[in-house]
């Protein structure tokens, strides 16, 4: 399977650490030199989910050369669609007139692209002629508790896609690995507005349905299990972490980043980096960075990329894949 265009749909509206100073009990300092987020897009009332899922999609498909008629399955990675129901990739694939395919969201939290491109690879090995489209968005300003500032100078919005199919040169996908520890899922979730405590329950505080994380405590098992699931691509593909021309983390904190990439031995020159300016959009940091990296034609044809994630569940994953 290759990536043939990738997408990004960003809102306008930036949310600076200045602003959030004004907000709450924080500085630029603390939020630089902890996460390395130095602004954030928040949408305004105008942009939606749907909006910038549908942006990126756009934008995939032309690089792709593809007309939305022509796709077979959309899959969104998301857990902030605009809707409970229908799924997100349901209204993505409403916006596109894309009435071929099949649409469908999955929860997977920040590694959700990764999940995403791994289904998209077994409906293509299933069907070789399956065109599909892969999303990794989120409006994370709408679980955000904007009086936590634990969290609420973490997050941001935003959408990324991909549009991916067999491919016909020597390359694509090498060696993929997604894998979940639910042991700790209570260190990082949102556990209101589920059946369990569903909206406007009595008795359940509003807190309840923002994201709630002990940040520390997931920082460790981020970094565990994205050099895990880095190694296992590397060796299912036959490569060592030298031969990586381009790694592509998840943007959740830039001390994660960097110590990911110096236990793989990566060099930070190979790592893109883009969390100073959209902060953490969840399963839209990998989609987001790497069509960053394409259009501004740092990746290039051949180069070897590791898409490496982690997020709520817990969940992790890699992609090795030949550009
Ligand atoms: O995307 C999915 C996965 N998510 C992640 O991987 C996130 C992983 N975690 C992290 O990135 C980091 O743990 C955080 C950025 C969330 C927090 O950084 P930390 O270095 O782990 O800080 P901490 O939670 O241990 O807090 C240290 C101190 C505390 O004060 P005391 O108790 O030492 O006095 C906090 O109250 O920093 C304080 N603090 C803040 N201070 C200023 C926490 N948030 C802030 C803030 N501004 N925004």
């Amino acid at each position: 399977m290759e990536i043939l265009g990738t997408g990004r749909g960003i809102p306008k509206g930036i949310l600076t650490n200045q602003d959030l100073e004004k907000m709450v009990d924080t500085s630029d300092e603390w939020i630089t030199t902890r996460t390395g987020i130095k602004k954030r897009r928040i949408c305004s009332q105008e942009e939606t989910w749907t909006l910038l899922a549908t942006e990126a999609s756009r934008q995939a498909l032309e690089m792709a050369r593809m007309s939305p008629e022509e796709l077979d399955l959309i899959i969104a990675a998301t857990f902030t669609p605009d809707y409970r129901l229908p799924s997100g990739a349901c209204l993505v694939q409403n916006e596109l007139k894309a009435y071929k395919a099949a649409a469908f969201d999955i929860a997977a939290a920040c590694t959700g692209f990764i999940y995403g491109l791994v289904i998209a690879e077994k409906f293509i090995k299933d069907n070789p002629h399956t065109k599909a489209l892969v999303i990794g968005a989120e409006v994370l300003s709408a679980v955000t508790n904007w009086e936590d500032r634990s969290t609420c100078v973490l997050f941001g919005d935003g959408a990324g896609a991909a549009v991916v199919a067999a491919g016909n040169h020597q390359g694509g996908v090498l060696a993929s690995y997604i894998g979940s520890d639910p042991r700790v899922w209570d260190l990082l979730c949102v556990p209101g507005g589920g059946s369990l405590h569903p909206p406007f329950k009595p008795g359940v505080a509003k807190e309840e349905y923002f994201v709630k994380m002990k940040g520390n405590e997931v920082f460790k098992y981020a970094i565990k299990y994205m050099e895990e699931a880095a190694r296992i691509v590397l060796k299912r593909a036959g490569f060592e972490a030298r031969d990586v021309d381009w790694l592509i983390p998840h943007q959740a904190n830039i001390r994660i980043i960097n110590m990911v990439a110096k236990k793989l031995g990566i060099p930070l020159e190979k790592v893109i980096v883009n969390i100073d300016e959209y902060g953490n959009t969840s399963a839209a940091t990998i989609p987001i960075a790497l069509d960053e990296a394409v259009r501004d034609g740092k990746i290039k044809k051949g180069d070897l990329v590791l898409l490496d994630a982690f997020g709520g569940g817990f969940t992790y994953g890699a992609i090795l894949l030949k550009w």
